[in-house]
């Protein structure tokens, strides 16, 4: 099932980064990512062509709190967010009937590629989420050709768990590779459905 979550307030720092709910006073920096091609259409969604635009998705993350925004210290920047989704599919995914989850995702500004910034986000938030929020499992995928994003996952612990043909925001079908991770102080056994998509091993 999917887990009840809301970022309440919540900030989580770690060495490099502050990880705190989006505010609408973030629409310059949260425009100068989402407008920069090649960051969003590997996460699924056009970049953005207008300041109104990210405004209109900017007030979503605010009243949906559930898309954290990645702070630089350094400069009190936000440089990227990531968002604690709901998994899809939660109807047919009989494995995860009994258990609490959630999907990530996420996108960083390109001029911070390639420094660990996304992988130091996304343990932080792993840890809260499982160690605080006791979640059972957390699911997160990437499109096939998008070897960064695997790689962020690997190192993060996730391991391949289905091989889909996922629909983008942009109106095309890519092959998109979901991976799963469960939380490792709980003893979680799945009774795996759909062998036609699974690729997990244990
Ligand atoms: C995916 C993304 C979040 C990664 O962020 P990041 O901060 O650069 O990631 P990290 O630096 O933590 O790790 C990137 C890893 O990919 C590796 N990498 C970089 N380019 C690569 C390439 N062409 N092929 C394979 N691996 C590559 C890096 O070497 C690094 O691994 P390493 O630590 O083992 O050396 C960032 O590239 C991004 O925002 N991309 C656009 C949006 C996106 O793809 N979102 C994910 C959607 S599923």
């Amino acid at each position: 099932m999917n887990a009840k979550f809301a970022i309440n307030g919540k900030q989580i720092e770690t060495e490099r980064l502050v990880l705190r709910p989006f505010a609408l006073s973030d629409l310059d920096d949260f425009f100068a990512y989402a407008s920069e091609p090649g960051v969003g259409e590997m996460a699924g969604w056009n970049h953005h062509q207008n300041k109104q635009e990210s405004m209109e998705i900017l007030q979503r993350f605010v009243q949906q709190d559930k898309t954290v925004a990645i702070c630089l210290k350094l400069d009190n920047k936000v440089i990227g967010s990531l968002g604690v989704e709901e998994y899809g599919l939660e109807e047919k995914l009989s494995e995860f009937f009994p258990y609490q989850g959630r999907e990530l995702g996420f996108v960083l500004s390109k001029q911070h590629w390639g420094k660990g910034l996304m992988t130091e986000a996304v343990q932080a938030v792993i840890n809260y989420l499982f160690d605080e929020m006791h979640l059972d499992f957390l699911t997160c995928g990437y499109y096939t050709f998008n070897a960064r994003s695997k790689r962020v996952q690997e190192k993060c612990g996730f391991k391949p768990y289905r091989k889909l043909i996922s629909q983008t925001r942009m109106g095309t079908e890519q092959e998109t590779i979901l991976n799963l991770l469960t939380n490792p102080r709980k003893n979680i056994k799945l009774q795996f459905s759909h062998p036609e998509t699974l690729i997990y091993q244990d």
